[in-house]
Formats: C-alpha cells, structure tokens, sequence
C-alpha cells in the first residue's frame, strides 16, 4: 500500500512514465579536450548558497515511509547543504522537523478554503523559522490515483482493506517495528485540530478533499504575497501563460512541475514544458523542475534547457523507505557524483556553460 502511494501517478500514469522517459529521448553532447578541473556545482537561489543544484521536493506522509520520516530526510539534506522542503501534509510537523533536523525547511502549502487556518499555518512556519514558501498550484482538486483505491489507501475501510493491510503488515515486519510502532505519532503533524483530531486515513482524506479550494485565482496569490515576507516560490507551473501571471504576481521563482504525474494525466511532461516557460519568463525569476529526474544525467539535461535548480520528490522516497537517512545521503552523493562526471565529459567546467551540453541534431524523438 505505501509502495503505491509513492511510486503511483493519476489515471493512466501516462505523464509518470513521460516524465521519465522524455528525458531519455534527449541526447548529451560528448566534448573532448577541454581542460578545467572539477567543475563548480554551487549555486545561490532565492539568497542561499547551495553546493549543488538539488533540492528535496515536497513528498506527504513521509513519515510512513519510515520511523520520523521528514526529520530523517531533512537531516541528509542539511548534511548536505541542500534544501529539504516539508509538505503541508507530512507525519512530523514543521516545529519537529526544524528543532530535530537542525534547521528549518522550506515549506509547502497548498491553497485551502480556510483561510484562517492558512494564514495560521504561514505564521507557524515562520515562527519555526522557515523562510522560503512552496506553494502548490496544481492541486485545484485531487488528481484521480487509482492505485491507492485498489490498494485501499485511500478508500473507505472495508473487511477485506483491513485483512489486506493485515497481511500487508504481516510481511513487512520490519516495517511495521519502525514505522508502527517506534515511529508514532503517526498522525498529521501540521493538521492538527483540522479533522477532529481523528488520525484514521479515511478522516484525513475526507478533510483534506474537502479543503482544496477549486475556486483560487490568481488574486489569491496576491493575498498570499501580502501574508508571507519571505520568498515564494510557485510549483506546478506547466503553461507558459501561468508563468507570466506568476512574474507579475511577484513570485520569486516557478517549479515546472506537473505534481510527478499524480494531477492531470496526459499533459506535457516536465522536461518538454520547461523550455517554453524559460523562454517565457525571460530571466526574470529562477525557473526550477521537477519530475522525472533519477540521474545526474537528467539534472544535467534540465540544467541545459535552462532550469536554475531540480528537486527529485520519488528517489528520495524509495531512498528514504530503503534505508534511512543513511540512503537519502547516499542519493544525494550519488546524484552530485553523476552530475559532476556529466559535466566533465561534456565539456563544461561550470554550470554557466551547460547550455551547450545538449545534442539538439540527435533527438529520438
Ligand atoms: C508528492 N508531491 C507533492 N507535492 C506537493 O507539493 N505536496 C505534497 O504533499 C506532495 N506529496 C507527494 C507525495 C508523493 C508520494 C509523491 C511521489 C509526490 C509531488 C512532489 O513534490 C514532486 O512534484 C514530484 O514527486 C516530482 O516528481 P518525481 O521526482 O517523483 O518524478
């Protein structure tokens, strides 16, 4: 059941496997002879100096992934000096998680009919001391996601859900020890208070299906504005048009990103819709991605087609259910590794030159 919530996408998971594939379609340029040492990976973004161009994407219920999820996951991007960015609906509030990770994450929230409850949440995270907002645009409505119903993650409890989880537990005892039961409270750290403080499945799906607010416009983007100092940083951008009003709302970056296929199925995927909207905003704000990135390689293809910085949401996941803290540093290190190489042999000895790293004549498709 966890499994499918993490790797599963919405409807047919057409834009999941587009988003991973796109990137295969796109060929490197393989540059020989061209001296420089290790090429330089840092960045600065939104006033923060990053040693690589990588962050942690929001990814919810982490904390059911294993014990202390989101603390475990952030303290590997601390470690690693990246940003570490907690959802809205993660098992470990954000006062946990920037008290036991050592630092505060961004934070992501998504808009809400209760707008006191929103504007409650914003001053928590500040008060927790996070500076820089995530906030995701492209969840109007949840995306249909079938694998959670067929695996009853989010259906109603039946006789036959609970003998399934039963059985799902029986077989992953190890599991069950370090989520079940040495990593509670598995409620919803940010929402308490929200759904009768009921910590069933079913009473968080029916609150927070029944909280998207369909009818946000871009004015409510500027309601935002006025209720956040820090950074803004919009996520689910896929059409050049919303990047434009996002400029003149006064975002302070965009995330191409389609949720990693979980929202609207067959659209664009990230990689294809990224150079439109590079070409659209014209340098007048970062433009980040997300979706689909599982290599150096594929950082290096974002990179060239104009991205600032990629966030990966699922490989740190797997990374995170796998092993730990642990396997979230060791992705991390292996994506910088990747990155590095890549750009070594094509050629590039720092990011301001990865714009010609692409085979723009050897496209598959
Ligand atoms: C997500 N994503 C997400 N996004 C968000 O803004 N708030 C959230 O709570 C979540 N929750 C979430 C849960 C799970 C299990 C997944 C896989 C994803 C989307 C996430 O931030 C990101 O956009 C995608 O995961 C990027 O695609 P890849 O890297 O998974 O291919």
């Amino acid at each position: 059941m966890v499994f499918d919530f993490i790797d599963g996408g919405s409807f047919a998971e057409q834009t999941l496997r587009r988003n991973v594939e796109d990137f295969g379609s796109l060929r490197l340029r393989q540059r020989v002879l061209c001296g420089g040492s290790a090429p330089e990976l840092s960045i600065e973004l939104l006033g923060q100096r990053l040693p690589m161009p990588l962050l942690l994407a929001p990814v919810g219920m982490a904390g059911l992934l294993a014990r202390r999820g989101e603390i475990q996951a952030a303290r590997a991007a601390r470690k690693a000096g990246i940003p570490f960015c907690l959802s809205t609906v993660s098992v470990c509030s954000i006062e946990e998680v920037a008290h036991q990770a050592g630092t505060p994450p961004w934070f992501q929230l998504y808009m809400l009919r209760d707008r006191g409850w929103m504007k409650a949440m914003l001053d928590r995270a500040a008060a927790a001391g996070a500076r820089t907002l995530v906030f995701t645009v492209d969840l109007a409505v949840p995306g249909i996601r079938y694998r959670d119903f067929r695996s009853g993650f989010a259906a109603e409890p039946s006789w036959e859900r609970t003998i399934r989880r039963l059985v799902g537990g029986a077989t992953h005892p190890g599991w069950v020890w370090d989520v079940l039961v040495r990593g509670r409270p598995l409620g919803f750290g940010n929402l308490s208070g929200t759904h009768n403080n009921q910590r069933s499945f079913a009473a968080f799906w029916s609150w927070i299906r029944s909280n998207f607010d369909p009818t946000a416009t871009w004015a409510d983007i500027e309601w935002l504005r006025a209720s956040w100092s820090g950074p803004i940083v919009l996520k689910g951008i896929l059409d050049s048009g919303d990047a434009l009003q996002a400029v003149t709302c006064g975002a302070d970056a965009v995330i191409v990103s389609n949720h990693g296929g979980r929202q609207l199925d067959d659209v664009v995927s990230s990689i294809r819709a990224l150079p439109r909207i590079v070409d659209a905003v014209d340098g007048r704000l970062p433009v980040l991605l997300d979706g689909g990135i599982r290599s150096g390689l594929d950082m290096l293809k974002a990179l060239a087609l104009g991205a600032k910085a990629c966030l990966v949401g699922r490989p740190w996941a797997y990374a995170l259910a796998a092993g730990g803290e642990g396997a979230v540093a060791h992705l991390i290190e292996i994506l910088r590794q990747e990155l590095t190489t890549a750009l070594t042999l094509s050629g590039c000895t720092d990011l301001t030159s990865v714009a010609g790293s692409l085979d723009l004549y050897n496209r598959d498709t």
